[in-house]
C-alpha cells in the first residue's frame, strides 16, 4: 500500500519591513512596553489590539529571557508557540521579528524550523475534515528583516520536511507501515532524489548469512526487506559514512510476548530509527553535502506463529558469531547485528546506528534524552555537537566491558539479553560484538521518538527525533578534509 504524507500548508516569506514597523506604529511599541512594564521574562507575553483601520490587527510581545542566554532552541520553541497561537486565532498573516542568535542565517533556520514543525499535524487517519480545517492558518508567515536569508529558509524547509516524513512514518500503525511500505518509501526517495537503492529479499539475506535478522523475521507473514539506500555527491566525497536505523514495524515481543501494561500497543514506533534514517536521507539528498552516505534498514516485524523463534534458539549472524536468544523480545539488536556487519563491509569512515532499543534507556534518561555509546571519542563529540546545534539531547553512556559478563552463554558465543540492571548498556555491548574496527556510535532513541503531549515544536505523536542531528552531522562532515 502506498502512503501519502502531509505537506505543510504554510508559506514563509522573507521581508525587510521591520525597520519601518516602529515608525508605522508611531511609537506605540515603546509606549506599550513602558506602560505594561514588560520585562521580556521567559514565558511572558503581552497582546495589544491595534486600531481597527491599522494594517496590523494585533501585536504580541513575547519574552525570550536574558539576551546572553538566547539560543536556537529558544527561537525554535518560541516560533512554534507563536505560530500555534496564530492558528488558534485564525490569523491569516503572521509577521515575526526575533533578535538574532549567532548569525542571520542560523536565526532564520531556527525560526522557520519552529514554525514548520510546530504547525505540522497529522490528520491522515481522522475521518472528520474539520480536523484538518485549521491547518490552513496562518497562511503566510513573514520573517521580518531576513530578506537575504533564502538559503537558510530553504534549508529549514528541506530539513523540516525530513522530520515530518519521519513523524508520519512513526505515526502510521503497523497495519499501514510494514517492511514492504518501508521498502516503497526507499524506492520513492531513490526515484525522486536520484539515490542508489539495493533491496535484499529473504533469499539474498540468506546468501549473506544474516541468520540473526532472519531469525527475528521468521514468524511474520510479511517478507523481510533489507534496505540499502545510497546518496553519492556529484563531486568527490570527503567522507564515506553509514547510518543504520532499527526497522521493527511492530514488536510483539515474540514468544517472550509483551504483557499487559508493557505498552505493546505503542510498538508501531519500533521503526523510529528507520524513520529518522529516511527523513535524514530525504533532506541530505536535497542539500548535496560532499559526503557519501549509506542508509541501511533491516525491516521486519517481531511476531508469533508456529514458525516463531523459540526462546533458547541459537542463531548465527553474518560475521559467523553465534547467539543464544534467551529472550525473543531483545530482537532489535539481532536485526542490527547483521546490519552492522553489512555496513562495515562497505569500508566506511564511520557507522551510526539509531534504535528504539531498550526500555532501560528510558528509565535511565527519561523521555526526551537519547543515550549515545561509541568506540570513538571524536565521532561521539561530532554527534554531540551536531545534536546541540539541532537542539536535540544526547547523553554519553559507558561501554562498560565488565558488563559483557552478563551476556556470556554456556552454549553459544553470547546471549542476546543480560540481567535487568544496566540493560541499555548490555544492549550496546551486544551491538559492539558486530563491529570490528570502524568508528561506531549507537544512539538509543527509545524515549524521545514519541511524545504524548505538545512539547516545544513537537506535537503529540512521533517527533522525528534525530533527523536534524543526523543532517547537521553530515553537513558538518562535508567541511572535513578528505
Ligand atoms: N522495542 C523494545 C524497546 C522499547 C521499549 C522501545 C519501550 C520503546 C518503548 C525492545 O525491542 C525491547 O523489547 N527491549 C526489551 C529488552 C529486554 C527483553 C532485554 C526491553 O527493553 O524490555
Ligand atoms: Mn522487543
Ligand atoms: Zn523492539
Amino acid at each position: 500500500m502506498a502512503i501519502g504524507f502531509c505537506q505543510s500548508d504554510q508559506t514563509i516569506i522573507l521581508d525587510n519591513a521591520y525597520a519601518s514597523l516602529d515608525q508605522r506604529l508611531g511609537g506605540t511599541l515603546q509606549d506599550v512596553i513602558q506602560e505594561a512594564d514588560f520585562q521580556g521574562k521567559t514565558g511572558t507575553s503581552l497582546i495589544v489590539r491595534l486600531a481597527p483601520h491599522s494594517p496590523i490587527r494585533k501585536l504580541m510581545l513575547i519574552g525570550l529571557g536574558e539576551a546572553d542566554q538566547l539560543d536556537g532552541e529558544i527561537l525554535r520553541r518560541t516560533a512554534a508557540a507563536v505560530a500555534r497561537s496564530a492558528r488558534r486565532e485564525k490569523v491569516n498573516t503572521l509577521a515575526l521579528h526575533f533578535p538574532q542568535w549567532q548569525s542571520p542565517s542560523q536565526t532564520t533556520q531556527a525560526i522557520a524550523e519552529g514554525v514548520y514543525l510546530g504547525l505540522h499535524q497529522d490528520h491522515r487517519f481522522k475521518s472528520d475534515p474539520e480536523a484538518a480545517k485549521l491547518a490552513e492558518y496562518p497562511q503566510t508567515v513573514q520573517l521580518m528583516g531576513m530578506e537575504h536569508q533564502i538559503t537558510s529558509l530553504n534549508q529549514a524547509d528541506i530539513i523540516s520536511r525530513g522530520v515530518i516524513l519521519a513523524r508520519e512514518l512513526v505515526n502510521a500503525p503497523a497495519n499501514i507501515v510494514s517492511s514492504l511500505t518501508l521498502a516503497e518509501t526507499a524506492q520513492n526517495l531513490a526515484a525522486t532524489y536520484g539515490m542508489g537503492l539495493k533491496i535484499l529479499d529473504e533469499a539474498d539475506c540468506r546468501d549473506l548469512g544474516m541468520g540473526a535478522f532472519l531469525g527475528v523475521a521468521q514468524a511474520s507473514d510479511i517478507p523481510p526487506k533489507f534496505i540499502h539506500l545510497t546518496y553519492r555527491p556529484s563531486t568527490p566525497a570527503c567522507k564515506k559514512i553509514a547510518i543504520i536505523g532499527k526497522g521493527l514495524t511492530f514488536d510483539s515481543g515474540g514468544l517472550n510476548i509483551k504483557g499487559a501494561g508493557s505498552g505493546i500497543e505503542m510498538m508501531k514506533t519500533d521503526m523510529s530509527g528507520a524513520a529518522a534514517v529516511f527523513g535524514a536521507a530525504q533532506a541530505i539528498a536535497q542539500l548535496h553535502p560532499k559526503v557519501e552516505v549509506h542508509f541501511i534498514v533491516a525491516a521486519t516485524e517481531n511476531m508469533i506463529s508456529g514458525n516463531a523463534l523459540h526462546p533458547g534458539d541459537i542463531l548465527t549472524a553474518s560475521n559467523g558469531k553465534t547467539i543464544e536468544v534467551n529472550n525473543t523480545d531483545a530482537e532489535g539488536r539481532l536485526t542490527l547485528a547483521d546490519a552492522l556487519v553489512y555496513a562495515e563491509k562497505l569500508s566506511v569512515d564511520a557507522i551510526v546506528d539509531l534504535a528504539t532499543l531498550t526500555g532501560a534507556c528510558i528509565v535511565a534518561l527519561g523521555e526526551t534524552i537519547a543515550g549515545i555509546w561509541s568506540n570513538d571519542e571524536a565521532l561521539a563529540s561530532q554527534l554531540t555537537n551536531a545534536a546541540a546545534t539541532a537542539g536535540e539531547k544526547l547523553w554519553a553512556m559507558p561501554l562498560e566491558e565488565k558488563y559483557f559478563d552478563g551476556l556470556k552463554s554456556i552454549v553459544a558465543d553470547m546471549k542476546n539479553t543480560g540481567p535487568r540492571p544496566g540493560g541499555a548498556i548490555t544492549a550496546a555491548l551486544f551491538l559492539k560484538q558486530f563491529i570490528d574496527s570502524t568508528p561506531w556510535a549507537h544512539l538509543d532513541v527509545a524515549g524521545p521518538v514519541w511524545t504524548d503531549k505538545e512539547d516545544g515544536y513537537n506535537n503529540p505523536g512521533g517527533t522525528g527525533f534525530a533527523v536534524r542531528t543526523l543532517v547537521q552531522w553530515v553537513l558538518d562532515r562535508s567541511l572535513d578534509q578528505a
